[in-house]
């Protein structure tokens, strides 16, 4: 390796395109989740490529989980990536306990982040609050932890959510780090993807907010859970300005609201906000919310029903859990081996 090439740099040529991503199964997801997250994973399981979905239980205990609560969301959240059209049989899905290898993994890349990384890290922060010295010391480490995720499975692309690609460059920073600590070029440097209208969906109640499963507010968000009446109501309640929509969406600029709602119709329909817009140029939020109302009910109903039937069946959940976990491992063994031995473990059993 040429010093003089920073190793970020390095393409991903000699790596095979793999996806994977990963949720918390920390309660509720919401619409923001499925925009976010959830519908365009299923999409990516049609590109002829890899694709592993991961129920990141491990993250979610870095703050206080009920047990039963946990196991609850994470079929919960296993439901809600099949109901959203991740076929088991294309894709890989398993939570994160099952696979040893992620914690691991996490491990040796702790010893290999800088502390002065980790400080920078905007989520960090943001949860942990005023009150950091109270937070757990795994809250901290977190983005280790993600990064062993996505460079266990040689990941070439991650999509994700607009919040987390500080955590994905982060990432890359360590495969760079790890690379040129021991003069390899083992781990890819993924790319965040993070593409469609609304990798950003607001809190129906505050458009400087993020939707969020953790905001105390039930009506700041749509559940995949809710039933069509909840969904279409707090469509009908969420705070808007009082003007019309504008001509372009330059015009929603400072309309942080109605900026939002144009998002998520936008997403729904697979279309650009531009051309909902257009589409609407003039008219009010009496005739667009309830469109939205209907569009949304359209899309969740068929989900929220689906997740309540696999629900019925929490042992076939796990089955597919299970089988998932069986398959990631066989990925992730012999990556974390190499690891190992690159870093002068004796390995002997
Ligand atoms: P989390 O629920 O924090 O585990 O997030 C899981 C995935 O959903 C990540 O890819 C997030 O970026 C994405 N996500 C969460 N909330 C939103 C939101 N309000 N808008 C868009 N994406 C989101
Ligand atoms: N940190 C992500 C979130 O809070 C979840 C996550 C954990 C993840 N590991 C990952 C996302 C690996 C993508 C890839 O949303």
């Amino acid at each position: 390796m040429t010093d003089t090439t920073p190793t970020s740099a390095l393409p991903n040529a000699n790596f095979t395109r793999r996806v994977f991503s990963g949720i918390q199964p920390s309660g509720n997801l919401t619409l923001g989740n499925y925009l976010g997250a959830l519908k365009r994973f299923a999409q990516k399981q049609d590109e002829g490529i890899e694709t592993i979905y991961c129920l990141v239980d491990m993250h979610a205990i870095t703050v206080w989980q009920d047990p039963e609560k946990l196991r609850r969301a994470t079929r919960e959240a296993a439901a809600a990536f099949i109901a959203s059209g991740v076929d088991p049989s294309k894709s890989i899905l398993f939570n994160q306990s099952q696979v040893g290898a992620h914690a691991e993994l996490g491990w040796l890349l702790n010893c290999v982040a800088r502390l002065g990384w980790m400080n920078r890290m905007t989520q960090f922060k943001d949860k942990a609050g005023k009150n950091a010295e109270k937070a757990s010391l795994g809250l901290y480490a977190y983005p280790a932890l993600m990064a062993a995720d996505i460079l266990l499975y040689h990941t070439t692309e991650v999509p994700v959510g607009d919040d987390q690609k500080q955590h994905v460059e982060l990432t890359r920073d360590i495969a760079a780090k790890f690379n040129h600590d021991y003069g390899v070029e083992f781990f890819p440097a993924p790319e965040p993807v993070i593409e469609g209208a609304a990798t950003r969906v607001m809190s129906l109640r505050d458009g400087s907010k993020k939707m969020s499963k953790s905001d105390p507010s039930d009506a700041s968000r749509i559940n995949l859970t809710d039933d069509a009446d909840t969904i279409a109501k707090k469509i009908r309640k969420a705070t808007t300005d009082a003007e019309p929509l504008p001509e372009t969406i330059d015009g929603l600029k400072d309309r942080a609201e109605a900026k939002n709602l144009v998002n998520i119709y936008a997403a729904l329909s697979d279309r650009t906000a531009a051309d909902v817009v257009a589409e609407y140029a003039g008219q009010g939020f009496g005739t667009f919310k309830p469109a939205l109302a209907d569009l949304a009910v359209a899309q969740l109903a068929p989900i929220s029903g689906e997740m309540n039937r696999l629900m019925q069946d929490p042992a076939e959940i796990d089955r597919i859990l299970g089988k998932g976990a069986a398959q990631a491992d066989a990925i992730a063994r012999p990556i974390l081996e190499k690891t190992y031995e690159i870093m002068g473990m004796v390995r002997s059993r």
